[in-house]
């Protein structure tokens, strides 16, 4: 099971340094000599280079420099097809030295004399601002041009996103590719790695906005590393076009970077449940075993995932009949179980003339071609392989067909892997490659990037196709921006020390940031062997994970729940359990993500952006409204210091309460992960299941924390499945909380027609600091038990009350 080392770097990159002075070599647009409007579109010509600036709402607006007035047909792999202009009433002017587009909130100036752009807010504060700005370079190995954009660094700019980076959260002071890279063990440092998501937030006197440049191409941001007063991106081809996007506040930049990129559908709700990993479980009675053990020993599981061992000789879409010969009479037991089964597919198709999916690749001419006409062949798992030029959607349709058989045997769920593409030994495939990129033909330059999301939407495609409406799981290790629309995705293949727990959860954050709120590591690390107490760590941070699953390589022992005895397993097993009664509040922050775009997981700097003391923090982090999480990350720990956002926060497991904390200890033996809940907040808890449907709740828990604030909760649920939710089939609950001393208030809203298997609350009140009297729920009062030392009151209330007071 040997795998490929750092692929070697067939291109090094053009790196481009100490540029403060226009340089030999470097081409810029001289002054505007012409300008034309069409509709919400302007066009200024100067000298060799055309910007065409389109205004997409208030707050969004495209920038797109054409060469020798070429623009590139307005194609976008990244862009969502439900993504058009809106109307917005926009002020173009003509001024002696610049021209001006402003729409209701943002300016933006464009240099008479040089084309050059900058950006200011409505209380004219400067947002971003071109430095040598829009440029190119020849690259004349391909005989294209480097397409660069430099920009002013402002006074104390910070800088976040980008997808996968394993580095620290803010991007200050590095330069990074995009180049996506199957980099097995990958380290802090790393870069590039499997993804590309070319869109970075920046933060300067607490104004936050965000861009994204669509572009394929290998490219590079430099946050100020080179030069520390500018920062610049580039990319070694194509046009140069970004999205700038102002917030001021980054939550909604986020959210505006999918209503760019695209949402997500919800997922099935197993799919937010625990899943089970290992390359790989087979034959049939493993696979078995491990799912009686899991039902046996009472932890909760969903999904099993079979990596590539269940295949015939690693051919996708056969199966290993000595290993499985009868898949389906397997995934039907084991369905019938609660547990849902996840196969893995590649992208490279073994090169075996009896083998039908190749067979009808050649047939058709799917697979990839290098520039001299053959099919280009690469070395992967099978051995010689063809790859389907997911990028062609004659090919991405055929590979959807091809999951019928899967569907049909049972299979609820497909993982794509080595995607980037990765090929053994020389990393990806050769720059001659061609592909079709969608009716815009072209080499494997452009589109390297995007291959992993084409793969991943035909699979969806697949699923969407045979599912019978049932909601699909994707998932994809390779990805472009707007692969949320079509996958979720994991870390690739990290390993098992303290320090890859951290990588973990800074990555999660980050691909929140970047669209992709669906994220999780391989639990416990890919390679090599962790320890009984660095998996309960990581177990306990990714409960918090939207995608939450142990994965390992296999060739270093077993990594399962028990397999560290007995005090580890027990408090696996506490978490795996809180984690499915954290469902309902998930499956909340899921929907808020699929329907506004905010992410599920905050980092520190999302929550208070005000705040500088959060804006290097890399730990905390929220998951969805109202709570915080800090994980464990060192070994042999009975606490830790973190930052807690000004604010009051309920330490969850004792109900001690913090205010305006900032920087706190906070004890945390090994059963314990510091887990904080927000005053005011309302945090609905689901009982213990070991799977989800596993039988109707008969009550909701309702857990309410008191304080002398307003908040606001929301609780959305549905059926968990299916797509009746589009058509009213859901329940959404707001609740307003409001508190005083000696009284609290809690208002109920409800919209929807979905009705919920439960007809009470259980509802527990937190940080009861008065002797309550009475209960009141709309107006009739309601028996409740007061404990004076816990500071709680709990009492049963009917679900659709509207307002509920405690005096
Ligand atoms: C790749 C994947 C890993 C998988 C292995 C075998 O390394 O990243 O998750 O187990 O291939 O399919």
């Amino acid at each position: 099971m040997e795998k490929a080392v750092e692929p070697k770097k067939t291109f090094e990159g053009n790196y481009i340094e100490n540029f403060s002075d226009k340089k030999d070599g470097e081409f810029y647009p001289s002054s505007i000599a012409n300008f034309y409007q069409d509709g919400q579109a302007f066009y200024f010509e100067a000298g060799d280079t055309t910007l065409e600036l389109k205004v997409y709402s208030e707050k969004i607006i495209r920038f797109r420099y054409a060469n020798f007035e070429l623009f590139e047909d307005d194609f976008s792999y990244g862009v969502d097809d439900n993504f058009q202009p809106e109307k917005v009433a926009i002020d173009f002017k003509e001024e002696p030295e610049h021209f001006l587009v402003a729409t209701p909130e943002v300016k933006c100036l464009i240099s008479k004399k040089d084309l050059r752009t900058k950006i200011l807010n409505k209380d004219n504060q400067v947002i971003q601002e071109d430095e040598k700005g829009y440029h190119w370079m020849e690259e004349k190995s391909f005989g294209g041009n480097v397409v660069i954009s430099t920009k002013k660094l402002q006074q104390g700019e910070n800088f976040y996103g980008l997808g996968d980076k394993p580095g620290n959260l803010n991007l200050r002071g590095k330069v990074q590719q995009l180049w996506g890279t199957d980099f097995y063990g990958f380290q802090k440092d790393s870069d590039p790695i499997y993804k590309n998501i070319p869109f970075y937030l920046g933060l300067h006197h607490n104004i936050g906005y965000g861009l994204f440049m669509d572009n394929t191409f290998r490219s590079f941001f430099d946050f100020g590393k080179e030069r520390q007063n500018v920062y610049s991106f580039w990319a070694q081809g194509g046009e140069m076009r970004y999205y700038f996007i102002y917030g001021p506040d980054l939550l909604d930049v986020c959210r505006s970077f999918t209503t760019i990129t695209g949402k997500p559908e919800l997922p099935p709700m197993w799919a937010l449940g625990y899943h089970q990993s290992k390359w790989s479980y087979y034959p049939e009675k493993v696979v078995r075993d491990l799912g009686s053990k899991f039902r046996k020993k009472k932890i909760p599981c969903d999904v099993i995932h079979l990596d590539i061992d269940y295949m015939d000789g690693f051919r996708c879409f056969t199966w290993n009949k000595d290993h499985f010969p009868d898949p389906a009479n397997m995934i039907g037991d084991l369905a019938a179980k609660g547990f849902k089964t996840v196969v893995i597919v590649d992208p490279g198709i073994k090169i075996d003339k009896d083998y039908w999916v190749y067979k009808e690749g050649i047939k058709h001419d799917y697979f990839c071609k290098g520039a001299d006409g053959s099919n280009f062949r690469g070395s992967v798992w099978p051995g010689l392989c063809h790859f389907p030029d997911f990028t062609n959607p004659e090919v991405r349709t055929w590979w959807s067909g091809l999951f019928e058989g899967l569907v049909n045997e049972g299979v609820v769920g497909v993982w794509n892997d080595m995607n980037e593409p990765a090929v053994f030994e020389e990393g990806t495939f050769p720059f001659h490659v061609r592909h079709d990129y969608d009716g815009h033909p072209c080499s494997h330059r452009k589109a390297h990037n995007v291959y992993g999301m084409q793969m991943a939407k035909a699979t969806y495609m697949g699923q969407k196709k045979f599912l019978d409406n049932k909601r699909p799981f994707n998932i994809t290790r390779s990805a472009y921006a707007g692969v949320q629309r079509y996958a979720c995705v994991w870390t690739g293949d990290n390993v098992a020390t303290w320090e890859h727990l951290k990588i973990a959860n800074r990555q999660c954050q980050r691909l929140s940031v970047s669209g992709i709120s669906f994220a999780g590591s391989d639990v416990g690390g890919f390679i090599e062997s962790s320890d009984g107490e660095l998996y309960t760590r990581w177990i306990q941070m990714a409960t918090f994970h939207p995608f939450f699953r142990t994965h390992s390589s296999g060739d270093h022992g077993d990594k399962e729940p028990w397999t560290f005895g007995e005090k580890y397993e027990k408090i696996v097993k506490k978490y795996i359990e809180f984690r499915y009664q954290l469902l309902p509040h998930l499956y909340t922050a899921f929907w808020q993500y699929a329907t506004y775009g905010t992410p599920i997981i905050r980092s520190l700097h999302m929550l208070n952006q005000v705040d500088s003391d959060t804006y290097h923090r890399k730990e905390e982090f929220a998951m969805g409204d109202n709570i915080l999480v800090c994980p464990i990350s060192s070994p042999g720990a009975e606490g830790r210091w973190l930052y807690l956002p000004k604010e009051t926060w309920y330490n969850f497991w004792t109900d001690e309460l913090l205010t305006d904390a900032g920087e706190v200890w906070v004890d945390a033996p090994l059963e314990i992960i510091p887990f904080f809940v927000k005053a005011g907040a309302v945090l609905a808890l689901n009982p213990v299941m070991h799977y989800v449907g596993e039988f109707p709740v008969a009550q909701l828990n309702l857990h309410v924390y008191h304080g002398t604030v307003e908040n606001k909760s929301t609780l959305y649920e549905d059926k968990g499945d299916g797509y009746e939710y589009k058509d009213q089939d859901f329940k959404l609950k707001q609740f307003s909380f409001s508190g005083e001393k000696k009284s609290l208030t809690l208002k109920q809203e409800v919209e929807g027609n979905y009705n919920t298997s439960y007809n009470t609350y259980l509802m527990t009140f937190h940080g009861v600091v008065f002797e309550p009297r009475a209960l009141s729920v709309d107006g009739e009062p309601v028996n409740f038990k007061f404990d004076k030392a816990a500071k709680t009151c709990v009492a049963e209330v009917k679900h659709d009350f509207t307002e509920l007071v405690l005096s």
